[in-house]
């Protein structure tokens, strides 16, 4: 019998979760829970980096994301489910794996560059952003993971993370799995304009839209721009509206729009109404659970200090190893 594999990922604090969130990220981590040991956590302090000029989000932020975990089907009873900052070692190994972490690889690291030229509109130049993937590591490799969910955007990290874990085995000795990362697909859901689906473009349908809200986002979709006047034929392969169909509505109504659409039969208003109702059918249980957790917030403060402790527990035998190979006072 071979153990069961462990893994860790964890997302920023951007309160509640829309479709590209889900699609992108949320929907693995969920199916991943019967097939490894799942640690998943807030990176609370990560936010921080970029936005340690408004702090003021951060708590309600990670409370209403873990609702939104938890409402889509993360469950405690199967991963441990943590906050960051609760967990004080994760600071600690930071610090540590900083002494022996080259600067040129974290200056040589794409996302730094690419996310100092995106948001020029913040003071980027601090140590705490420069450190980012040494973060990381430490949040990754203090349980030991054996692999890592993340999106293709994350990828230099880990490989950051593999390098950082293998000059401390090299250092101090072997106490550090290299992990692996494991890619997710990014989601084909597209924004309601056509551009990548996220909270800042104003463009997301959350998973806790209301039916009514739904129903207006999805009559404001940019659907095939060749397709003009109700008579003109469309391309549903072009449409975002399409791609929607192809996940929530059954396959009958797939093949319909398909069908219907090339000839001008169905109309656009038409088609967004039908698919609409399939995403706010889909969504009903999510939304349903996002309700009771939203107004149990002790509830969900309880499933979030087990999950700390849990998460804790592990973190401190970790670290009690890390001060040993360093001849540090335990
Ligand atoms: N950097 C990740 C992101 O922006 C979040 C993150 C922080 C993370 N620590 C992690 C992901 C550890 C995986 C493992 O999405
Ligand atoms: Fe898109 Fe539907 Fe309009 Fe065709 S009918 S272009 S699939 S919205």
């Amino acid at each position: 019998m071979t153990a069961t594999k462990r893994v860790v990922s964890g997302m920023r604090p951007t309160g509640a979760l829309h479709l590209g969130n889900y699609h992108g990220a949320l929907a693995n981590w969920i199916n991943m829970q019967d097939n490894y040991e799942c640690f998943f956590f807030v990176a609370d302090w990560h936010a921080l980096t970029s936005d340690y000029e408004n702090p003021g989000n951060i708590i309600m932020f990670t409370r209403q994301m873990v609702i939104d975990w938890l409402s889509a089907g993360l469950a405690p009873e199967k991963s441990t489910l943590f906050v960051q900052s609760h967990v004080k070692e994760h600071a600690e190994l930071f610090l540590l794996l900083s002494m022996i972490t080259p600067v040129p690889w974290l200056e040589r690291n794409p996302t730094y560059k690419e996310q100092i030229d995106a948001l020029n509109n913040k003071d980027l130049s601090t140590f705490g952003f420069l450190g980012y993937p040494v973060l990381q590591a430490a949040d990754i490799i203090i349980y030991k993971a054996d692999g890592v969910p993340v999106g293709i955007d994350q990828a230099p990290h880990i490989e950051i993370t593999r390098e950082i874990a293998r000059r401390f085995n090299f250092l101090y000795g072997k106490i550090f799995p290299e992990p692996a990362t494991i890619l997710t697909q990014t989601s084909k859901i597209l924004g309601l304009d056509r551009r990548k689906m996220s909270k800042s473009y104003n463009n997301a349908i959350f998973l806790s839209d209301a039916p009514e809200d739904i129903l207006a986002k999805v009559s404001t979709m940019i659907t095939d721009p060749q397709r003009q006047r109700r008579s003109d034929p469309g391309d549903p392969d072009v449409c975002n509206v399409y791609e929607f169909h192809k996940i929530y509505s059954d396959t009958d109504t797939v093949s319909a729009v398909n069908r219907d659409c090339r000839t001008a039969k169905i109309g656009c208003v038409e088609c967004k109404k039908q698919m609409a109702k399939g995403l706010i059918e889909s969504l009903a249980p999510i939304r349903e659970k996002n309700k009771f957790y939203t107004s149990h917030p002790d509830l969900v403060d309880d499933i979030i200090a087990s999950g700390n402790q849990k998460a804790c527990e592990t973190a401190k035998a970790t670290l009690r190893e890390v001060r040993d190979a360093l001849k540090l006072f335990s």
